[in-house]
């Protein structure tokens, strides 16, 4: 059966897990004649703006002796209404997995439905498990395991959010989470979480004790016509040095990128010495490149 990546759920918890330390390990293996992705290519679906996912995946790709295509619904023709599981049929035939980001968790799901190789989710309207994958890499990497540990989200509850969400029961840690009213990540998947998935009314109370204060951007690829009433119900909610200074001291700073100084975090937080943000975005190189060797290699 062909796996696929729509979800972090996806995988088993041990699964995932061997994932984040694999990724670890390759980043510390430095061998050149290492290269497991001899012969294989990844078609890359791009319907939304990327620099970190393209990159990783495209240097990833080539650091291991595979190819990458990168590929957008203007210049395929999706754009001009190819269906998206006939293209499922087609680029399935030629290469050895699909990576796609768009709007639409639901099209992923036709794609991969179609697909005879692994699809794996580059970010959608509801999921960035690629992101959850690094991030949890650099959570290991810099404090240990976090089983047990307390997570805090502040701003969004956005595709980010839920997958962070997904995480803490795989993972065994806590996640509470603070979000302006109206902006809630999905209940039923915070329903899903049970006890270690907490919603908490004000970032103070979430940041408090915490081991990981994590934010997003308040306004989302495709959501560029809120701005303006995003910066309204997120005042509040950035995160600056005195909500860091909540946290536990040695606490560390998350953020996938692209990120906004003076919106969701203070320049002081994200350029500071708690951030681990750099790290974090050299991680996607090392997760996904893990994924792919668990899915294709
Ligand atoms: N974090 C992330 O996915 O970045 P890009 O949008 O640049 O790919
Ligand atoms: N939540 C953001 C993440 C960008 C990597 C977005 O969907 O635009």
């Amino acid at each position: 059966m062909t796996r696929h990546f729509l979800r972090l759920t996806d995988l088993s918890p041990v699964e995932a897990r061997q994932i984040v330390l694999r990724a670890s390990a390759l980043k510390n293996l430095r061998d050149p004649s290492f290269r497991p992705f001899t012969g294989k290519t990844l078609a890359m679906i791009f319907t939304k703006s990327s620099t970190r996912t393209r990159v990783s995946f495209e240097a990833g790709m080539a650091k291991f002796g595979g190819h990458a295509l990168f590929l957008t619904t203007a210049t395929t023709q999706l754009g001009r209404d190819e269906p998206i599981s006939d293209t499922a049929r087609v680029l399935s035939r030629m290469c050895d997995a699909i990576m796609i980001r768009n709007d639409s968790q639901a099209q992923q799901q036709e794609l991969a439905a179609h697909s005879r190789v692994p699809v794996v989710n580059g970010l959608s309207e509801l999921h960035h498990p690629c992101q959850m994958l690094a991030d949890l890499q650099c959570w290991f990497e810099h404090r240990g395991d976090p089983a047990g540990k307390v997570a805090t989200w502040i701003g969004d509850g956005n595709n980010v959010c839920h997958s962070w969400i997904e995480a803490a029961s795989m993972f065994g840690f806590t996640l509470r989470i603070a979000a302006p009213k109206g902006y809630e990540p999905d209940a039923e998947l915070v329903r899903s979480g049970g006890k270690q998935v907490q919603m908490v009314s004000s970032p103070a109370d979430a940041a408090r004790g915490a081991d990981l204060l994590v934010t997003d951007t308040w306004t989302s690829m495709g959501q560029e016509a809120e701005t303006q009433r995003r910066l309204a119900a997120f005042a509040g909610f950035q995160v600056d040095e005195a909500l860091m200074a909540l946290a536990k001291p040695d606490a560390i700073f998350m953020h996938c990128l692209p990120a906004h100084r003076g919106e969701e975090v203070s320049a002081a937080i994200i350029d500071g010495p708690q951030s681990v943000v750099w790290d974090e975005a050299e991680n996607r190189l090392w997760a996904q490149m893990a994924l792919l060797e668990f899915l294709i290699a």
